[in-house]
């Protein structure tokens, strides 16, 4: 977790951006699969925002949409002040903002060696003179993800699944970023080193000033590691909020059952968090219901939900909620 004094201006700005995916429902018919629909939001510089929801509702096409491996729909990404639009900002971006994947195991080819692996990127951007130069800047980069120079050698095919995942972190350090998404960067990972890795990216954001959007479905290893966390549900974000008070004290219905799903050990803190059961599937992103994207499985639903849009808003000082219903639910 990083320094609150860094937390001045935001690094990223993310505003009203959507993705679409045009799906085949028939012949020479499409229909927009709404991946991501309208989601705002500030990174600032320094922080680790944590990324949360169930499996498809858009935070990995949310993390690769605002770096622009996807072309957004609509909506933008502001980078210190200015918007990422032409293809110059963009491969200006692309040198600072840089991605983690899940799966260390396909992430990396098993061909490559370590040097190569980490050293593409700074033969990609040209970023040594001599081949020494090279060489040193690959062995401070495994260094900092704490491989040594016997390591270099060696195929990513022989490495654990932690080691890969350094690897794979120690290449997108060699160009140099300030942000990185990391998308769940440690389910891949043996639950024993998962907190290892994690430790790992604390201290390399202390190292070398990093900005990350953490995205996890974890909300344990979200909290540790995030200064705030963002909440997502088919598309949309419906809380954003320091991680410590989403977590003792989450506002959204769809908060408080995620919350209520993660096994409480102290028996006191489970009989006084009251738990919210959600009820059915979550929908379809091809098919979103009207109205209030959560009303299908929201234990407070009332008719007016299904009528229109909650937007996200500021409730309480750096808490926002997008529920119709948040002050009489309480
Ligand atoms: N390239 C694509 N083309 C069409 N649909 C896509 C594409 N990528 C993702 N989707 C769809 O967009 C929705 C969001 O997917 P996404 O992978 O962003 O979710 P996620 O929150 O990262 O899920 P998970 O936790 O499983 O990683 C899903 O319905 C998915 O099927
Ligand atoms: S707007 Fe209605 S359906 Fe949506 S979360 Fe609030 S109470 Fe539940
Ligand atoms: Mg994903």
């Amino acid at each position: 977790m990083s320094n609150e004094n860094n937390h001045s201006e935001p690094l990223i700005r993310v505003s009203h951006l959507k993705q679409y995916f045009p799906i085949n429902v028939g012949f020479f018919r499409t229909k927009p699969l709404k991946a991501v629909d309208d989601i705002s939001f500030d990174i600032m510089e320094g922080e680790t925002l944590g990324l949360v929801g169930e499996s498809g509702c858009g935070k990995t096409t949310a993390g690769r949409s605002i770096l622009h491996l996807y072309k957004p729909t609509a909506g933008e990404v502001i980078y210190r002040g200015k918007p990422v639009k032409t293809k110059a900002d963009i491969e200006e971006f692309r040198r600072k903002a840089t991605m983690v994947f899940q799966d260390p195991y396909s992430s990396l080819d098993p061909r490559m060696t370590v040097e190569d692996i980490v050293g593409e990127p700074l033969d990609v951007q040209k970023l040594y003179k001599t081949k020494e130069e090279r060489r040193d800047r690959i062995l401070q980069l495994m260094e900092y993800v704490g491989l040594n120079s016997e390591h270099a050698a060696r195929y990513a095919h022989e490495f654990s699944g932690g080691q890969r995942q350094r690897v794979g972190i120690a290449r997108s350090l060699a160009v140099k970023p300030d942000f990185i998404v990391c998308d769940e960067p440690v389910s891949a990972l043996d639950v024993s080193i998962q907190a290892q890795v994690i430790n790992m990216f604390d201290e390399l954001q202390e190292k070398l000033n990093l900005t990350y959007l953490f995205i996890a479905h974890d909300l344990l290893v979200v909290r540790h590691i995030s200064d705030r966390i963002a909440v997502m549900y088919l598309g949309h974000l419906v809380e954003l909020a320091g991680a410590d008070e989403i977590y003792d004290r989450p506002l959204h219905p769809y908060t408080r059952a995620l919350i209520s799903a993660v096994p409480v050990p102290d028996p006191v803190i489970a009989r006084a968090n009251k738990r919210i059961e959600m009820t059915g599937e979550i929908p379809s992103p091809l098919n979103a219901p009207p109205g209030c994207p959560f009303h299908t499985r929201c234990p407070y639903a009332v008719d007016g939900c299904k009528e229109s849009m909650p937007e996200l808003r500021e409730i309480e000082k750096g808490r926002f909620v997008a529920c119709h219903r948040i002050e009489e639910i309480g």
